[in-house]
């Protein structure tokens, strides 16, 4: 079967199919589009949402022919739609939304509603679009390509910049919360903190960048709530403490230490989102860890969990889609759709910008 993804919910407007043969359960991705007005954003420093949803209507209708294009397909051969339907911006949402309605009712297919975060996890589910890291029978660790072994109980670390969540996934959709932050998001305490650094959003790519030159230790940043019981997390104690050491340095002193910045922010974040991901691997003895959202496309971040994975005493699969499937896209939409197959009839699918996980 062949599922139309489309994925709108914040400043991406995103279009990709996803084929599922019938003897063979891996989805394969045929096409994935992306449009982003994050060009836009860059200049205002943040996502003003009336300009995010203006461009999404622009882009929607191209960036579907597109992926229907590329995909070698025509709209005959689609055998469902799925579309994100919360959690975003309304504006933007609705764009999604409303299209991917009209060509359910026009097209005469079934539509499929799907949460973008769970959306996020499905990242993973494509195949041969993760990476994973296996121990072998000699009890040595290697990192393979192009394995499908997403094994249950499976831990799911989203962070992204609107959410940082830890959820164990017992089956597909028998998803249960664990924790996430109380306050800032992890991409968005990159954010918030390159703003401080003078860097233009969205700075995660950037801060990663700078840091590969820079000191992760020349600055004692706080790790926020890193040892409590429960697994919740906090980024806005970092962003003080980073706002309160700009504060005390010259304009020139600043930019000379800005790749020390940049690593000692990075690596308190790394250090937090690894020991609480790490201590609830362990408490639920998952077999598998699957990373997503736009920060888990940070390589230091991946190397680094690869790394300390190897401490644990039991065996666990590591999985962390490419780049390009960590950020917002389509091609999530539609996987988890297919695993999570529940269709509902048009008239009643609407936009929820404050869903979570039920
Ligand atoms: O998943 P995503 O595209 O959108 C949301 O659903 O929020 O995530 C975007 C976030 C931004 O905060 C961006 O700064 C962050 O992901 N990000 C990164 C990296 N690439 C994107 N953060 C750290 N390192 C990166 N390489
Ligand atoms: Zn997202």
């Amino acid at each position: 079967m062949k599922i139309l993804g489309i994925e709108t919910s914040c400043d991406e407007t995103a279009a990709a199919i996803i084929e599922v043969k019938k003897d063979n359960p891996a989805v394969t991705l045929l096409s994935s589009t992306i449009s982003t007005s994050m060009g836009l954003h860059a200049k205002t420093g943040g996502i003003i949402p009336e300009q995010a949803a203006r461009q999404q209507i622009q882009y929607i209708i191209p960036v579907i022919d597109q992926a229907i294009g590329d995909a070698k397909t025509t709209p005959y051969e689609i055998d469902a739609i799925a579309v994100t339907y919360g959690p975003g911006l309304i504006g933007s949402l609705l764009i999604g939304i409303e299209t991917a309605k009209t060509l359910a009712y026009v097209w005469k297919k079934p539509l499929i509603p799907v949460n973008h975060l769970i959306g996020h996890i499905y990242a993973n589910f494509i195949s041969g679009n993760s990476k994973l890291e296996t121990r072998d029978s000699k009890n040595k660790w290697q990192m393979e390509n192009d394995k499908w072994k997403i094994v249950f109980p499976a831990l799911a670390l989203i962070v992204s910049g609107g959410h940082t969540d830890l959820v164990l996934m017992k089956k597909h959709g028998s998803i249960e919360w664990l924790g996430g932050t109380r306050d800032d998001a992890a991409g968005e305490a990159f954010d918030k903190i390159g703003r401080l650094l003078g860097i233009p959003y969205p700075a995660g790519p950037q801060i990663e960048a700078l840091a590969k030159s820079g000191d992760p230790k020349a600055f004692a940043f706080p790790r926020p709530m890193i040892g409590t019981p429960d697994f919740d997390f906090s980024f806005s104690g970092l962003k003080a403490a980073v706002y309160r050491q700009v504060q005390s340095m010259s304009d020139t002193d600043q930019k000379r230490k800005i790749k020390d910045l940049a690593a000692s922010t990075q690596q308190a974040i790394i250090d937090v989102l690894i020991k609480k991901t790490l201590k609830a691997a362990e408490k639920y003895q998952v077999k598998s860890l699957l990373l997503s959202g736009g920060v888990a496309a940070n390589q230091t971040l991946k190397e680094r969990f690869a790394l300390e994975i190897k401490n644990l005493k039991f065996e666990i699969g590591l999985f962390v889609p490419p780049a390009q499937l960590c950020t917002d896209n389509a091609a999530m939409i539609a996987s988890a759709a297919f695993f999570n197959y529940k269709e509902v009839p048009w008239e009643k699918v609407t936009a929820n910008p404050e869903l979570y996980f039920d």
